[in-house]
């Protein structure tokens, strides 16, 4: 191994340098965002500032809306892998994110783990890690404390970046991992830089432990991206004795005489002339979220929101940006959106996404934001680096035809040549796959179940990332009278994760679909009732699941309407879902009345148990 030139005092551990001695880069990949989903913002809004229109599921986030909510800023919560993501966010944010809270998982499972509930009844059950899930922890510990520091070292040299010159970052940790998380901040951030080593203690319910002090705080390490870093003094209220120590005067104000520990000599202090007792390092009145209690969003690791107002108070001011890349149930989002502050958040776990935005939702007043992922272009970014990327056919050709081979692998099936439309065959059916980067039509299946007729195939499995919409409805009957039995099936993104392929981890879900009915009562006036949402194949859901399941609705946990689709973002224009405290959920959602007669698309959007989504479109003429 080559010398390592160290010249000052730092962290070492196995893996940090390569061979050559040099370090390891941070993987700075730029990808563009799609929107998928747009809450709280009017379409007249929307268009007011309007993207050009893409003619895709989403729109492309092109980053054009100013730093301000008078300019069209809108609030972010991105769902997937934080490096991808902040390696994507430095283009337009680098040094602009004026506060960066971050809780990585510290060396427990149960970071991913949730509990979800069931239908009115709200019968709990676990929600196991996803493949995807379990491969990020196996990541994060896989060669413990060594993968840990990868894991985290690099994620800390991509915010140092993102932070603005008036940014702070804190790292919410424990004992597991603290005195090494501090080692790697010090080294990132620079030891000058350092700001505090915030104890939180948390009090509760304390075992008797045989051969320790029960554990009973978590540490925040603070660190600033400059000493021009914004502060603000917090305040809590005063003790009972501290108070105690005061008289009534003959006006009845309470004060205290006192020596002047500045100027020395006397000085009376009055009680109302002081703000408050000034918060130091030890946090000690702020309880742990309470199980059963209102804030609780079924995280085991979520943190209360009085912890991170708090921050957010002391390290920024309205209007700031402020961002958690680990943001879980969205506890620092809540907290940025009611202090009037910007935010981005970020979170690997479909549920975890699908959680925060339910709490957003339940904000009042909740400003716009938006639903980013990297969508197609992380897939893309995927298939160049295990198959090759040329510009060259026939290496082109090669890296599709690997693409195909993998996939056909993972699913069990075999390769098929010399056919146009139908990629390989699994017992007796054929098997086609939709591209990495385009929605699979309802022409491309069309022409593969005319394929299989002429082959006298009765059988076609279709496999796609995306899907044209409206397309399950259509298809599934055409294809019956053509002969051929159809079935559609999700590629999960779990099939990119390198250890989930080769552990055999993936799932491939049928497509779920909705039957909705669209009425027309009044003059321009129109309700969309739900009437069926069918998971087809429901052995492939967990036994606890099914028999806690008594009707298909209890399957659905979310669903909204956007009344004027364009082929672009989903504009949520009506939503409804279930919290912990209100079960119920209407199938038949509030009228909505348009300005002028014409036609219409509506679109109806469920997002099930699992965190999936099923969408349907519904073409209309308002009359
Ligand atoms: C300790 S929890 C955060 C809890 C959060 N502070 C709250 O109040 O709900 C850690 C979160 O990090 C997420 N996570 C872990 N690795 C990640 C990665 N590479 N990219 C994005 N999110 C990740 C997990 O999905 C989990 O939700």
């Amino acid at each position: 191994m080559a010398k390592i030139d160290i010249t000052k005092t730092e962290l070492v551990w196995p893996g940090k340098y390569n061979e050559d001695g040099t370090r390891q880069e941070v993987p700075r990949v730029s990808l563009p965002f799609q929107v998928i989903e747009t809450v709280n913002e009017s379409r007249a809004t929307r268009e007011a500032h309007k993207l050009p229109l893409q003619n895709t599921l989403f729109d492309v986030y092109e980053g054009k809306e100013g730093d301000t909510f008078e300019a069209g800023w809108r609030n972010k919560l991105i769902w997937g892998d934080n490096l991808l993501v902040m390696g994507s966010l430095l283009e337009k944010f680098a040094g602009k994110i004026d506060l960066i809270y971050i809780d990585p998982p510290f060396a427990t499972g149960a970071d991913f783990s949730f509990t979800t509930e069931i239908g009115e009844s709200g019968d709990e059950i676990i929600k196991e890690q996803s493949a995807i899930e379990e491969k990020a922890y196996r990541d994060t510990w896989g060669r413990g404390t060594a993968s840990y520091l990868d894991m985290v070292s690099s994620r800390l040299r991509l915010i140092r970046d993102l932070l603005s010159p008036r940014g702070t970052i804190y790292v919410h940790c424990d004992w597991h991992v603290n005195h090494l998380i501090r080692g790697v901040l010090d080294e990132v951030f620079d030891t000058d830089n350092f700001v505090n080593e915030i104890a939180w203690h948390y009090f509760g319910f304390k075992r008797k432990t045989a051969s320790n002090f029960p554990r009973k705080h978590d540490t925040i390490l603070v660190y600033a991206g400059t000493d021009e870093h914004t502060w603000n003094v917090q305040y809590k209220p005063h003790r009972p004795e501290y108070v105690a120590r005061f008289k009534k005067d003959k006006s009845g104000r309470l004060y205290r005489d006192d020596v002047n520990p500045t100027a020395g000599g006397a000085r009376t202090i009055y009680l109302d002339g002081v703000p408050g007792d000034i918060v130091d390092s030890v946090w000690d009145d702020i309880p742990p979220v309470n199980p059963m209690g209102a804030e609780r969003w079924a995280y085991p690791t979520q943190k209360p929101e009085a912890l991170i107002e708090r921050i957010i108070k002391a390290s920024s001011n309205e209007g700031d940006l402020v961002a958690d890349f680990f943001c879980g149930s969205g506890t620092t989002l809540a907290v940025a959106e009611k202090l009037g502050r910007r935010w981005i958040g970020c979170d690997l776990g479909r549920w975890g996404t699908h959680v925060t935005r339910k709490r957003l939702l339940g904000i009042e007043n909740c400003k716009p934001f938006e639903v980013l992922n990297l969508g197609k272009y992380e897939r893309q970014y995927w298939q160049g680096v295990t198959f090759g990327e040329s510009k060259d056919k026939p290496l082109a050709e090669r890296a599709l035809y690997e693409y195909l081979a993998f996939i056909l692998k993972l699913y069990g099936a075999q390769p098929v040549t010399g056919l146009a439309h139908l990629h390989g065959k699994k017992g007796k059916a054929m098997v086609h796959i939709g591209a990495v980067d385009a929605p699979v039509t309802i022409s491309e299946i069309d022409s593969a179940v005319d394929e299989c007729a002429k082959l006298k195939q009765s059988e076609l499995h279709v496999l796609g990332w995306e899907w044209e919409m409206g397309l399950y409805d259509l298809m599934v009957e055409a294809s019956k009278k053509k002969g051929v039995k159809l079935l559609l099936l999700i590629i999960p993104r779990e099939v990119m994760e390198q250890q989930a392929a080769a552990k055999g981890d993936v799932r491939f879900f049928e497509l779920a679909y909705l039957e909705a009915e669209i009425q027309q009562a009044k003059k321009l006036t129109v309700k969309v009732a739900l009437k069926d949402f069918v998971i087809p194949n429901t052995e492939l859901i967990p036994d606890e699941v099914r028999s806690k399941v008594r009707k298909w609705s209890d399957y659905i946990d979310y669903w909204s309407v956007d009344w004027d689709f364009q082929n672009d973002t989903f504009m949520q224009g009506w939503v409804a879902y279930r919290t912990r405290k209100v079960r119920t959920l209407p199938l038949t959602c509030d009228a909505h009345t348009y300005e002028k007669a014409g036609k219409y698309r509506i679109l109806v959007k469920v997002i099930d148990i699992f965190g999936n989504d099923t969408s349907q479109a519904f073409d209309v003429v308002v009359k």
